[in-house]
């Protein structure tokens, strides 16, 4: 017998964008459910370093940060989402504070009061607010204190949504409506159903689908694989940000090593010691992420280099150990001492510009379901992402689903819809694990040899032959034997990768972090200015 739990409101993510939405909701009175597949925190939040972006300073503006974003994103921004992102900044950023958020404070003129204010790529002004190199942990486990102790919130962790249940799935002649999902206790091992009247999507991003990855094991594209199943659109999933400085060393598994590195002075280095970045873009090391990460990729294989360097050891080594503690010691973990010798780095997926295509409400195309931060395509990011506007994006969007649920919620909707069991009838034990991990890695592989940094028509065609391969297996596989948490996971995954390179192979130009060898101009005349994916 399948348990059934119901609540008005259900949240499949515990990041940034999961926390900050449920205490939205909960402090409003409503009944809130977080679901997410590992401990609460785990996820991409958590790891965030260099900060959020916000203006703050006197000297800067929301224009300037407006057209940053729209020049990092290669001129294909939403224009509506990016002011409306901006311009709840910093009352995005005051209510992290309000909950309790310990921001590096500091007083000298760099500050937005007395908190410090780095830079980063693609920024002309310093508008990044941090908590030295670990904004993420700062964030997360401030948030994570609050909704453990919030009696509105309820927490399912180590459980992780398999599907969602619409009214067109169960054949109900309505406006299709999101009536909650199927999920799976890993630690129980069996089903059960949430029937709740608002699902939230905020899985994080899909950066897992590459071999090399800043991400931690979280972020497979969940969210998105389940909205497409169930009838929503994605958008600019070509748009795969990869980070340029990721520790390059066998056992550090790209740990990442923040842009605000590069914001305080970090030159990038060829193992002569000489500078390349000048030769790709004035703006030299605080390009946009697409630029260097690409002049970076370029160097290395015109070089035959397995990395390049990063040196900041110009710079006195006590604002080193006060500015990035976290990297410092990481990286003396690893035998390398920034203190005093640059370190050697590549780059590395990072993040998932595209997604489930949302509104300013975070609404997605099905009532009942909505959807933020990484996860969706909400027009902020364009074809390339504005370091630090993540975090913003997750915060801004939590707010503004929090308002539109509280103002459109109906307890009793659909509460008598009697949902069908999660049916295990029909499957057996899976007989051989070896093939599940064995598609990741090729799925993985495959991914970062052809559909990375520089791509081709060819290798664009040929992931999509292999990826096509892959999921008739896996579909195969999901039919006969009983789910798992790493099963659900690859399944979502090849989902997600199909539809990377079916909208890459769809841009023909390059732009932002979609480059191809075949269209390697950026086309003014007959611009897609977005990449969208409707559901047969
Ligand atoms: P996440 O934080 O990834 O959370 C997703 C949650 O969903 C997790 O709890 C996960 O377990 C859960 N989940 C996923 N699928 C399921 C499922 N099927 N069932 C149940 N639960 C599920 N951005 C910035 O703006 N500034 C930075 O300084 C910055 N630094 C970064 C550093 C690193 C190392 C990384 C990896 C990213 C960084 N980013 C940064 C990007 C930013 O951290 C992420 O884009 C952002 O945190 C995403 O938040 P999210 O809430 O959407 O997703
Ligand atoms: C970093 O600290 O470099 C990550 C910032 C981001 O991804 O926005």
């Amino acid at each position: 017998m399948t348990e059934t739990l119901k609540t008005n409101v259900a949240i499949i993510g515990g990041g940034l964008a999961g926390l900050s939405l449920a205490i939205r909701l909960a402090d409003q009175d409503q009944k809130v459910v977080i679901v997410s597949k590992k401990e609460l925190t785990e996820g991409s939040s958590l790891y965030a370093q260099g900060g959020i972006a916000a203006v703050l300073s006197d000297e800067d503006s929301f224009k300037s940060h407006i057209e940053d974003t729209v020049i990092a994103g290669a001129g294909i921004c939403k224009r509506e989402a990016v002011e409306f992102v901006v311009k709840h900044g910093p009352a995005s950023i005051q209510w992290l504070i309000d909950q309790g958020v310990e921001f590096t404070r500091e007083t000298s003129d760099l500050g937005y009061g007395n908190y410090h204010l780095t830079r980063e790529g693609g920024h002309s002004h310093r508008r990044i607010i941090h908590a030295a190199d670990a904004t993420g942990h700062e964030v997360e486990i401030t948030l994570e204190s609050k909704v453990r102790q919030h009696p509105n919130i309820k927490l399912l962790e180590s459980h992780i949504a398999i599907d969602l249940i619409t009214t067109a799935k169960l054949g109900i002649a309505t406006a299709n409506r999101c009536i909650g999902f199927y999920a799976y206790d890993n630690q129980k091992r069996q089903a059960l159903t949430i029937h709740a009247n608002n699902t939230i999507l905020a899985t994080g991003g899909a950066s897992k689908v590459y071999l090399y990855t800043s991400n931690p094991d979280t972020s497979t594209g969940d969210g998105m694989a389940m909205a497409w199943r169930a009838g929503c659109r994605v958008g600019n999933m070509e748009f795969n940000q990869f980070h340029p400085t990721c520790l390059f060393h066998p056992k550090a598994k790209s740990f990442l090593i923040s842009e605000a590195v590069r914001g305080e002075g970090g030159k990038l280095l060829l193992s002569n010691g000489e500078e390349f970045m000048s030769k790709y873009d004035e703006r030299k090391e605080l390009a946009p992420r697409d630029i260097v990460a690409r002049a970076i990729d370029n160097e290395m294989k015109r070089g035959g280099h397995q990395h390049v360097y990063l040196d900041i050891s110009h710079k006195p080594p006590e604002f080193i150990k006060q500015h990035f503690p976290t990297i410092y010691s990481r990286c003396l973990e690893y035998g390398y001492d920034m203190t005093s010798e640059p370190i050697p780095v590549v780059p590395a997926a990072h993040y998932s510009c595209g997604g489930i295509v949302t509104d300013l409400n975070a609404k997605t195309d099905i009532d009942g379901l909505y959807a933020v931060g990484e996860c969706t395509y909400s027009g902020l990011h364009g074809a390339n992402r504005l370091a630090s506007n993540s975090l913003l994006e997750c915060l801004v969007f939590a707010e503004s689903a929090a308002k539109h649920i509280s103002t459109n919620s109906n307890d009793q909707l659909y509460e008598d819809v009697d949902i069908p069991a999660w049916d295990e009838t029909r499957v057996t034990d899976a007989d051989e694990m070896v093939v599940i991990t064995h598609n990741w890695d090729e799925l993985r592989r495959a991914m970062w040899d052809y559909v990375g940094i520089v791509r081709t028509t060819k290798r664009l065609e040929r992931a999509l032959h292999r990826i096509r391969l892959l999921d008739k297996e896996i579909q195969e596989y999901y039919g006969n034997f009983r789910v798992s948490n790493d099963l659900l996971e690859l399944r979502n995954l090849v989902q997600v990768a199909e539809l990377i390179v079916l909208s890459a192979l769809k841009r023909k130009e390059s732009r932002g972090l979609h480059y191809s060898r075949d269209y390697p101009d950026i086309d003014n005349e007959n611009p897609l200015t977005e990449t969208i994916l409707t559901p047969e």
